[in-house]
């Protein structure tokens, strides 16, 4: 077997690959690396499988065409996701997000490759109860629409050209070589505001809350969801349980008093709730998070820490 992953160099992506490869695929990354982190791939290369990086952006159909050659599954992660930069400036965001699934399902209908489509918990509006794959969908930006869309696009090329798709959404993932510079990554720039003793900014009340997944069993449940049994499946990933940011504030900074509330960049866009049931998941793949919140916050503080001691 052997697997393309877009947005390979990515923080999700990249364990991906991790996963792929200690189960024994070859895998190909196409990643345009506009967000990866640098030295994210190092640790593959020269591991048996690992066929290395064709740097390019998904939505020129000639570089994804090089990154496909000899592959049989495609695992598409490479998205624009700075909800704050779509709120900005939409259009680029679309063009990745849209365009780029756009030609991912192109190339799945024209050479029946497997496809693998992770999307988001944001296409999902807030909900009072726990997010299952029926549950509402309302995007609150641009971003979480041009997901949205993507996931629509993927349906739709099911239905018409009977793709053999599976769409994946994760809630809230954190863990070791996520980015702190982005909303979404708000355990990262939490963790890395501690390590630097500066204040950690709760955006508003920080009565919002999130469903927090540890980058590893994301990753392993994306490339779970290859299985024939979640052909035409949409699956959520996701622990069902809710921490509100002020806790993961409190949690993150251990008593030491540096959380402050600041006002919401664009409230806007802000979703009061994420809760996920992943019960398709349990049911089709025998998926189930391994990891609680406080083994994945020390995990992913020590990743951090060495980070600044370098
Ligand atoms: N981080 C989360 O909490 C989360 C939750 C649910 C879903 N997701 C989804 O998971 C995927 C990966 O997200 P992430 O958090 O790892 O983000 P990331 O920014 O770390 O990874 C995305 C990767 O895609 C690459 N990329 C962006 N635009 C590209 C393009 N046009 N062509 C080729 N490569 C491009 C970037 O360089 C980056 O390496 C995205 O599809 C995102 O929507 C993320």
């Amino acid at each position: 077997m052997s697997a393309l992953v877009t947005g390979g160099a990515g923080f999700i992506g990249r364990h991906v690959v991790g996963e792929l490869l200690d189960r024994g695929v070859a895998v190909r990354v196409l990643d345009d690396l506009s967000r990866a982190r640098s030295g994210s791939l190092d640790a593959f290369s020269g591991r048996p499988g690992y066929l290395g990086l064709t740097q390019g952006d998904v939505a020129d159909p000639a570089a994804l065409r090089d990154g496909l050659m000899g592959v049989d599954t495609v695992y598409h992660l490479a998205a624009a996701v700075d909800v704050g930069a779509s709120v900005h400036g939409p259009a680029q965001v679309v063009r990745a997000n849209v365009l780029g699934t756009l030609n991912v399902l192109e190339a799945a209908r024209t050479t029946g490759l497997r496809l693998v489509l992770v999307s988001t918990c944001h296409v999902y509006a807030s909900a009072s109860q726990p997010l299952d794959e029926h549950a509402v969908t309302a995007p609150a930006s641009p971003y979480a629409a041009s997901k949205l869309a993507a996931d629509d696009l993927a349906a739709g090329y099911r239905r018409a050209f009977g793709l053999r798709q599976t769409i994946v959404r994760p809630f809230n993932v954190y863990g070791p070589w996520q980015r702190g510079d982005l909303e979404g990554g708000v355990v990262a720039r939490f963790l890395q505001a501690a390590l630097a003793g500066r204040a950690l900014q709760v955006h508003g009340d920080g009565a919002q809350t999130r469903d927090f997944l540890f980058v590893d069993d994301a990753a392993r449940g994306v490339v779970d969801a290859a299985a024939e049994t979640a052909v035409g499946r949409t699956l959520n990933l996701a622990t069902g349980r809710e921490t509100s940011i002020r806790e993961l504030a409190a949690l993150i900074d251990d008593g030491a008093g540096y959380v402050r509330q600041v006002p919401h960049p664009h409230p806007q866009a802000e979703v009061e709730r994420y809760l996920g049931n992943a019960a398709r998941a349990r049911e089709l793949l025998d998926w189930r998070p391994r990891v609680t919140l406080p083994e994945g916050l020390a995990r992913t503080r020590a990743w951090f820490a060495q980070l600044a001691d370098r």
